[in-house]
């Protein structure tokens, strides 16, 4: 059986991860040692970027140097939604991960295992209570109560005198918001006030490249609580490693010379969604041609399928996804040249905001705007030619 290791639908499995060399050893060197009890506090992380760059993934393969680190780090991560009913629903949902992350630990006597287990039955039921109730109003205060008093008991009661530390990640933290305005400032106070009771608590984030602008205007000493990680697309090196890695990996017998790279390089512009899907169709030819060098032609060769089936997963669905005064906007930046727009040649800026939310343009600083990927310009250029 052939296992393609490639699959643009899912954050990268941690079996073929191979890349962000800088950003793992920040984490290693920095953020790992800063979680021990004897550090001076947990550094905090935002990684933040547009969609599809790779946030999710990194995040996960911090919680796999976390599981290698040379003392306790117990890796907590969560997904945050719109669909708890409360930031107070969402808390104590954060309290049990903690409490089922502690009790995968291997070292906990008899007793202590039967406290965790009696301790976890009552933080199920709390998030029970307010689900049953359905109070999307429970005030700020309790929900900051909750997180403070039962992270600050589990520390007490388990881990205070064990050298070790806890990392909560948060994915997608910029949903908290719609859940509650002050959710960040509510995690950085208590955070620090654990930090002060020496409760070792560190916080990693993910989102959007614009959150911390959003939240500046409501609340600048959140913005300095967290050293910000801006991903990049990948360079050449982490492209070779994302792609040549997994390849070998799965024994997949297939050669990929660097012009092929390069090829890769130039289509996707080292877009990791991109990068995949186009591995994920090519690898999976190639096995069942028998072909065993992915040269450059060959490539060249599937590219128009390729192109048809990004169009139809992913460009079809975001032009649908758009009204006519949107997709206004979004032509006249694929006609702007090279793909980098003013502001002001664009008529109605309060659009341009909604299609940044809408992850289709993104914001480059200085008043100028492009879209997504250039693939995207490609693709609004011909269906301007259909309509
Ligand atoms: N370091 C990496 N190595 C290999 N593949 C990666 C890497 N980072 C991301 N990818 C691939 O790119 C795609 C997007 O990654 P991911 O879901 O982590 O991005 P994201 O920034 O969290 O996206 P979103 O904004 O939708 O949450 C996935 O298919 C994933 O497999
Ligand atoms: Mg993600």
């Amino acid at each position: 059986m052939f296992l393609n290791p490639f699959n643009p639908n899912y954050p990268a499995d941690i079996r073929y991860f191979a890349n962000r060399k800088r950003e793992l050893a920040w984490f290693e060197e920095g953020v790992i040692p800063s979680l021990h009890p004897s550090s001076s506090g947990p550094w905090n992380i935002a990684i933040l970027g547009p969609w599809g760059i790779g946030k999710t993934s990194l995040a996960n393969r911090f919680m796999h140097s976390c599981r290698q680190a040379p003392f306790d780090i117990f890796p907590v991560f969560i997904s945050c939604s719109r669909g708890y009913d409360s930031l107070y629903g969402f808390f104590s949902m954060l309290v049990s991960f903690v409490a089922d992350e502690l009790s995968k630990h291997k070292g906990w006597s008899e007793k202590a295992m039967e406290q965790l287990r009696d301790w976890q039955l009552s933080i199920h039921a709390l998030g029970l209570t307010v689900t049953k109730r359905q109070r999307p109003d429970m005030a700020t205060a309790g929900a900051a109560d909750i997180l403070r008093r039962q992270l600050r008991d589990l520390w007490e009661r388990f881990l205070a005198d064990r050298e070790c530390g806890i990392l909560l990640i948060l994915d997608d933290a910029h949903l908290l918001l719609s859940l509650d305005k002050q959710a960040f400032l509510i995690l950085r106070a208590v955070i620090q006030d654990l930090h002060l009771l020496g409760a070792r608590y560190g916080l990693v984030i993910t989102g959007p490249s614009e959150l911390f602008e959003d939240i500046r205007l409501e609340s600048e000493p959140v913005v300095r609580f967290f050293n910000k990680m801006n991903l990049k697309p990948f360079d050449r090196e982490d492209l070779a490693d994302a792609i040549r890695y997994p390849v070998e990996r799965v024994q997949a017998g297939i050669t990929i010379p660097d012009e092929t790279l390069d090829w890769i390089q130039s289509k996707t512009n080292g877009h990791p969604y991109f990068v995949t899907f186009i591995m994920r169709v090519m690898l999976m030819n190639a096995h069942s041609e028998r072909r065993v060098n992915l040269d450059v032609s060959y490539c060249e060769s599937k590219w128009p399928e390729i192109l048809r089936l990004i169009y139809a997963e992913r460009f079809d669905v975001d032009w649908s996804s758009v009204p006519p005064g949107e997709r206004m906007i979004l032509r006249q930046i694929a006609a702007a040249a090279p793909g980098d727009c003013p502001a002001k040649d664009v008529q109605n800026s309060g659009l341009l905001s909604r299609l940044v939310q809408k992850n289709l343009v993104i914001r480059k600083g200085r008043g100028m705007y492009t879209l997504y990927h250039p693939l995207f310009g490609e693709y609004i250029q011909q269906v301007d030619f259909e309509d």
